[in-house]
């Protein structure tokens, strides 16, 4: 038995604190054996008394590039929960220690290229030691790999088969980005800028199901009208990550979706007729992480905004022009950084008491790996609703 049950990498940061505050309040009674880390001891001495954690509270050190450090963490943890980032700057050292090492790993990556990347290099190790990585155990993507393949077992379980077609839905969300936030999708940018072959990986829905190509994708970039939800759609920025997760889900999985599923994912927008279409339109146009002016790293929205925000989603499965299965997905804070954080804290702890282990070493999505206890727990726990309507 390692000597901690989760240790949380980069304690410090804007989303990190967060968890560590989650991880102090629900599961700081000793029944959790937990530790702060990070590469400051003077800021992680810092943020455990600003967050009321209690002193003795185990507090670890490790530079992101010194991979022994590195190492001898992941040997102490079952689970090792990283939001330092970016993680194509920062995170494969960890990654690759814990491969090695047979730690458990989550993380809240949005980057699909260093995902892709990470798979090659290093799920054989994973598979050799046990290690379960997870990728993506933030809003980005649980929500969306959960919601399809709970529309997905709806549709089995009412049709007898698969939906060939699931639209996911925005339709309703509140909520900013923090300055880590901001940081990664830049560095996203910048690598697709300097290497068409990253560039060609963002652009490829089946990027993080190495070996497969599926059909054609709808394109999910063009506003229109749209009869599943009555009301006019435009592009959603997070679906570039969320879509390569599902498809990963449905490949790693074994194809329970159909190896001819199609999916997209788009922002419902307000108003009828010409108001909904020149809404729609204007939104296509908007790209927040454009410009220099972000937040900085550390920075974040505020308490009152976390606590007021909130999000919608719909999956609707369409089987044919008549018959369609809609399951909703909502939370309960701000998506990137309230419910983000209950929900990392829970996959972690979904790993350390109730995910599969034998057998399971590999990099893994939530919903490949453990739809149906992950989701167990965030309706118990982490302020999730999953409805079918
Ligand atoms: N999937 C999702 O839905 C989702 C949601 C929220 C965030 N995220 C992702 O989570 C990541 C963190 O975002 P954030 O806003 O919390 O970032 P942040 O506030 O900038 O925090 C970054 C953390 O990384 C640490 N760090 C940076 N360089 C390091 C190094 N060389 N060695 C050790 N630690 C280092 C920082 O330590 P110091 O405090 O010492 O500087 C800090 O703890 C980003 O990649 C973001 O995209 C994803």
């Amino acid at each position: 038995m390692a000597e901690f049950d989760i240790i949380l990498y980069g304690a410090t940061g804007f989303t990190g604190r967060l968890v560590a505050e989650y991880l102090a309040q629900h599961y700081g009674n000793g029944s959790l054996r937990w530790a702060m880390a990070g590469r400051s001891l003077s800021k992680l001495e810092q943020v455990r008394d600003e967050i009321g954690a209690p002193a003795d509270t185990p507090l670890l050190t490790a530079g992101a590039d010194d991979p022994a450090a590195l190492k001898a963490l992941a040997e102490r943890a079952s689970v090792i929960i990283t939001t330092v980032g970016p993680y194509q700057l920062h995170g494969e050292p960890l990654l690759a220690a814990c491969a090695q090492t047979g730690t458990a790993y989550v993380d809240l990556c949005g980057e699909p290229a260093w995902m892709r990347a990470m798979i090659d290099r290093h799920e054989a190790t994973a598979k050799a030691s046990g290690a379960r990585i997870v990728f993506s155990c933030g809003f980005d993507s649980i929500p969306f790999d959960l919601g399809v393949w709970l529309v997905q077992a709806e549709a089995q379980r009412r049709f007898g088969r698969p939906a060939p077609r699931v639209k996911g839905r925005i339709r309703a969300m509140k909520g900013t980005f923090s300055g880590g936030t901001f940081a990664s999708a830049k560095a996203s940018m910048a690598a697709a800028a300097n290497d068409p072959s990253i560039l060609k990986l963002m652009i490829d829905p089946f990027a993080l199901a190495p070996g497969f190509a599926g059909p054609h994708q709808p394109n999910g970039m063009v506003p229109h009208y749209d009869d599943a939800v009555a009301a006019w759609v435009a592009p959603f920025m997070m679906a570039v990550i969320n879509t390569k997760n599902v498809h990963r889900t449905n490949f790693l999985a074994g194809q329970p979706y159909g190896a001819d599923f199609r999916y997209d994912e788009m922002m419902v927008v307000p108003g009828l007729g010409e108001v909904g279409r020149a809404a729609a339109e204007a939104l296509a146009k908007l790209n927040p992480m454009s410009g220099d002016k972000g937040p900085a790293p550390g920075e974040g929205p505020s308490r009152e905004a976390r606590e007021s925000g909130h999000y919608d989603i719909a999956f609707v499965a369409e089987m044919s022009s008549e018959e369609r299965v809609t399951v909703s997905v909502k939370g309960d804070r701000d998506p990137g950084y309230g419910s983000t954080s209950k929900m990392i804290a829970e996959a972690a702890l979904c790993l350390l008491r109730d995910g599969p282990s034998e057998g399971k070493g590999g990099i893994w999505t939530p919903g490949a790996l453990m739809p149906e206890a992950l989701k167990q727990r965030l309706e118990a726990h982490a302020g999730l609703t999953f409805t079918v309507e």
